[in-house]
């Protein structure tokens, strides 16, 4: 049995771009109330003109900026679901990282969405069922033995660590919670960090393919919990 979507307040983290965007889109098309949320006002009011139905609404704030992270979301007053998606790519073994990368790796990836759902929780609580669904990777589930991106690979398993702990304390409660591991995707991702991969590479996911995998998720009666799916490309074609 499956739940509808049409009246729920969401609110998605990076959805000025990729998956989120595409995420943004389809729900506003199911009848929900969309908060999309990016660092770039441009963006923000492109994705908003997207959105299909009225009552739509955005925060603006990089996840490199604690406080204004904080007092932004805490003007979110009503929410049903937080779908904490943004994120960014560096590829290397760790010395080929420079050190200055490494703060904002970990704030657009794990930090940003630790701030997000603690600020926005007692909102989630307020409402009679609520849901919260975490992106990972497949990068946050196992490390490939031959490349390496130990950084990006060490703070999607802290997103796995957070989301299975907090499903934890959730447990028994009205409010569900969600880990999605996707496979590599044909989005921006990873051509932002001056990667010359192409569109598509054969082990590439569709972004649509994503999309309707949350969408289940979501949609489950509020007794199930598909509490973690793994998404992978396995034609590699
Ligand atoms: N693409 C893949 O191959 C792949 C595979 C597995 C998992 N994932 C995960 O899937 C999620 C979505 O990725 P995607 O492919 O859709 O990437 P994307 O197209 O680059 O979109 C990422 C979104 O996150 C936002 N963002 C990044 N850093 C931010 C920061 N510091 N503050 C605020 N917003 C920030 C981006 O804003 P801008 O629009 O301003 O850039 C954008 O809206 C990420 O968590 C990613 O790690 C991606």
């Amino acid at each position: 049995m499956s739940i509808s979507l049409k009246g729920k307040r969401v609110l998605i983290t990076g959805s000025t771009d990729g998956l989120g965007r595409l995420l943004a889109i389809e729900l506003s098309k199911q009848g929900a109330f969309v908060t999309v949320h990016g660092r770039d006002e441009e963006k923000i009011t492109d994705i908003l003109a997207e959105l299909s139905g009225e009552g739509h609404s955005s925060v603006l704030c990089d996840f490199n900026n604690a406080q204004s992270v904080i007092t932004e979301m805490q003007k979110v007053d009503e929410l049903d679901i937080l779908i904490n998606n943004a994120g960014m790519w560096q590829e290397g073994d760790t010395i080929d990282l420079s050190p200055q990368d490494i703060p904002n790796l970990v704030n657009s990836n794990l930090t940003g969405m630790l701030l997000t759902t603690r600020v926005l929780l007692p909102t989630l609580l307020k409402s009679s069922f609520s849901q919260v669904l975490n992106v990972s990777s497949v990068a946050g589930v196992e490390i490939p033995s031959d490349y390496y991106h130990t950084v990006y690979s060490s703070l999607k398993w802290g997103v796995q660590a957070f989301s299975e702990a907090l499903a934890k304390e959730f447990d028994n409660k009205n409010m569900r919670v969600m880990g999605y591991y996707p496979g590599g995707m044909e989005t921006d991702f990873f051509k932002k960090v001056g990667m010359d991969y192409e569109k598509h590479e054969p082990w590439m996911l569709n972004p649509n393919e994503s999309v309707e995998a949350m969408v289940f998720m979501l949609t489950r009666n509020p007794k199930v919990n598909v509490k973690r799916l793994d998404l992978i490309n396995h034609l590699q074609q």
